[in-house]
């Protein structure tokens, strides 16, 4: 009984597992096949942006944690991780499309902005808006483009 239940629950778990390998090989086999559009670079290219996009939700979590107690100086710092300074390599510009760079710019000006801000005494509220701008943007972004790796 119970070897029939444990056998049934196998075949449930590996058919699913079956059924979403394709649906992930069909996913990068067509550029733009779930809508957005598919940048290709190489694959140091495209972990260089992907350690950049880590830096910045570290950033965001770090952010929300320090606005627990008020502690500025750690947000603060927590925003001036995700500036402009930590911008991917120059190099990689010319790989990315340039609406993508004005956003990913953008958003890193933000960042610094909020970290300037922060240090001139910004009230709660404000900061919390100016969060809502920068995670619109990641919002944004994340529904036009996706890396693939060349
Ligand atoms: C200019 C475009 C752009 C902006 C702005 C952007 N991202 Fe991304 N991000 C991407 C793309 C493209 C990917 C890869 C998505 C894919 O291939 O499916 C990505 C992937 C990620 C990943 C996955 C990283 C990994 O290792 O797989 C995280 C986390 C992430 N972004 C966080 C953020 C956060 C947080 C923000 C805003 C503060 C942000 N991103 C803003 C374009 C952007």
């Amino acid at each position: 009984m119970w070897a029939t239940r444990l056998s049934l629950a196998a075949a449930i778990l590996l058919g699913g597992f079956v059924v979403g390998c394709g649906e992930r090989a069909q996913r990068g086999g067509g550029a733009g096949a779930d809508g957005r559009e598919a940048i290709r670079v190489p694959a140091e290219a495209r972990d260089a942006v992907l350690l950049e996009m880590r830096t910045m939700l570290g950033s965001l979590h770090d952010l929300l944690t320090a606005s627990v107690p008020g502690d500025a100086v750690a947000m603060q710092a927590a925003a001036k991780r995700s500036g402009l300074g930590a911008a991917a390599d120059t190099a990689l510009e010319h790989l990315l499309p340039e609406k993508f760079l004005q956003l990913g710019v953008a958003t890193h000006q933000q960042f610094d902005d909020l970290a300037a801000a922060l240090g001139a005494g910004l009230p709660r509220d404000s900061v919390v808006v100016r969060l809502s701008r920068i995670t619109g943007n990641c919002v944004a972004c994340h529904a036009a483009y996706r890396l693939e790796a060349r």
